[in-house]
């Protein structure tokens, strides 16, 4: 039959993971930021990118956009293809963080289920992080135009107007406004290399 694993052997290989985190002095992680279209995942990814960066930590972002051009270009936005999507992105993250980076994913990721799953590949070294900004926010931004479709009829299944949004319920972090008042980008990696520095990632 196809599709399983019968007859394939696992081979392993003579440099550990442990030797690698040696090598890079950092614990490969899984960082997954969630949030809705417009909340800012990527900006957020890259900032934090930047500053693993200037403290001399290796990191790459998969970003849910960038991937629907290549590995995942053959998908498009019904729940089974967003599983998928999502499946086939928490696949690659862990491989990632077994090659010792902090992996960095942002995708709208909107079902508990699939988030739960990625989290299931590696749950000791998984960092679920939920920008939790307010749909009227998203939608105010639209960068790209999309909320005045989906409002429009002109996309159906849009993620927050007619396609659910499921907030996480056990996450390591969650960015949100303070009295009305965004944080920074900067800000708001701050606040998860905080986490990382505390949880001991970074060393
Ligand atoms: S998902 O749900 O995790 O599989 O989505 P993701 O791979 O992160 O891709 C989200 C970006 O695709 C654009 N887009 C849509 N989003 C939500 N719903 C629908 N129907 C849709 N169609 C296109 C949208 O620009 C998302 O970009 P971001 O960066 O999240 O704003």
């Amino acid at each position: 039959t196809m599709g399983n694993s019968t007859n394939i052997f696992w081979h392993e290989c003579p440099v550990s993971k442990v030797d690698r985190q040696k090598l890079l002095n950092q614990q490969g992680c899984i960082v997954w930021i969630t949030g809705l279209s417009g909340s800012g995942k990527s900006t957020l990814a890259c900032s934090l990118g930047r500053q693993l960066h200037c403290r001399g930590k290796l990191s790459y972002v998969l970003d849910g956009d960038n991937l629907r051009h290549g590995l995942n270009k053959n998908l498009g936005f019904t729940p089974e293809d967003r599983t998928e999507n999502i499946r086939r992105v928490g696949e690659v993250a862990k491989l990632f963080a077994d090659a010792g980076l902090i992996c960095i994913a942002s995708l709208i990721s909107p079902y508990r289920k699939d988030r739960d799953s990625c989290r299931a590949l590696l749950p000791e070294k998984f960092i679920e992080v939920f920008l939790n900004m307010p749909l009227e926010l998203c939608e105010g931004r639209d960068p790209k135009g999309l909320y005045k479709l989906a409002r429009a009829g002109k996309i159906k299944g849009f993620t927050g107007i007619d396609d659910p949004y499921e907030t996480p319920l056990n996450c390591e972090i969650e960015i949100r406004q303070e009295d009305g008042n965004c944080p920074t980008p900067n800000e708001m990696a701050g606040q998860v290399v905080s986490y990382l520095e505390d949880k001991g990632y970074l060393e």
